[in-house]
């Protein structure tokens, strides 16, 4: 693994390569067992948008492997300005060790990491969140000891979120259904990479999309840049919620899941994001651990 721009691009054995240190990276930092796996190194950090947890904890965390991390605001930097990515790329590959970057087109992610020489991760795109879907799979696996066989079920906008969590938790052996109005379905690329998967859905009813369900996940109905579409996207998404009929309809042991940050009484009720409080905050916690992991794996043999 060279970068981390999409979960297409990983294997399973990748993927449960990245969650088994995760978990060991969490218990050494929980015992406080220090590592300085990457001392030295610094990791740029790129936001076109903006970030609480993906900032704070790829900061936290190149800190805590003994690097450190640049902030690097786009308005600030000269790719604001217009400088192409292409050459940013090679700029910023003679400084820095790794680039974390969250902008609006994958296609700007593809291009860093085709000019660049250094480890390029996503850090959210229009088109996929995959750092926040490790964590969520490790977090998956915490709660239910296992990922292969677990019924995943997601209701919402077929958005980063949607695209991601089909890709990932297929490649680790769940089943996937999801709940999405029609005409906000996923990507055709992930459409066209679940047809091999029987075990995977799409349909229009939350309730019915929920029986069975071992997870149940949500995102806002109104990603980062669609601030244009709020009030018709509340018309389009009104019912797509987690609230107390989908979650009776789910198994009673269900974990209620969200990326944050949540809209509450849109996507998901107060009751039921208050009640399955624990899961979302260790789901947010484990984006610290997932992403060391993951900087472990890409940035330890660049120094
Ligand atoms: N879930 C997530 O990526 O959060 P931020 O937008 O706060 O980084
Ligand atoms: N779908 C959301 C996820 C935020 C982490 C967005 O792109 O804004």
């Amino acid at each position: 693994m060279k970068h981390l721009l999409k979960l297409l691009d990983l294997s399973t054995e990748e993927i449960i390569d990245i969650l088994n240190l995760a978990d060991q990276l969490k218990y050494e930092q929980k015992h406080g067992i220090p590592h300085n796996i990457l001392k030295g190194m610094t990791l740029g950090m790129i936001f076109q948008k903006a970030s609480t947890r993906t900032r704070v904890s790829f900061e936290t965390g190149m800190y805590q492997l003994g690097g450190n991390a640049l902030f690097l605001s786009s308005k600030e930097l000269q790719i604001g300005r217009g400088e192409p990515v292409q050459d940013t790329a090679r700029v910023l590959s003679r400084y820095l060790n790794g680039i974390m970057i969250r902008t609006f087109e994958q296609a700007e992610v593809e291009n860093l990491a085709e000019y660049g020489s250094i480890p390029i991760i996503n850090g959210l795109t229009d088109f996929c969140h995959p750092c926040q879907v490790l964590a969520d799979l490790q977090t998956i696996r915490e709660y239910k000891n296992k990922l292969e066989g677990l019924n995943f079920c997601y209701i919402g906008d077929g958005n980063n979120m949607a695209n991601s969590l089909t890709v990932g938790c297929l490649k680790v052996g769940m089943n996937v259904t999801l709940a999405c109005p029609e005409g906000y379905y996923p990507d055709k690329q992930i459409l066209d990479f679940t047809r091999d998967y029987e075990n995977f859905k799409i349909i229009n009813d939350p309730v019915e999309a929920a029986a069975d369900a071992d997870v149940l996940y949500t995102d806002v109905w109104a990603s980062m840049g669609m601030e244009d579409e709020v009030e018709k996207r509340k018309a389009a998404f009104k019912g797509y919620q987690i609230n107390d009929s989908v979650m009776a309809s789910a198994k009673s042991d269900a974990i209620v899941m969200h990326c944050l940050p949540a809209h509450r009484e849109e996507e998901i009720t107060s009751k039921v994001f208050e009640q399955h409080a624990k899961e979302i905050f260790d789901e947010a916690e484990n984006r610290l651990h997932a992403q060391k992991a993951v900087m472990v794996r890409l940035m330890a043999n660049e120094g």
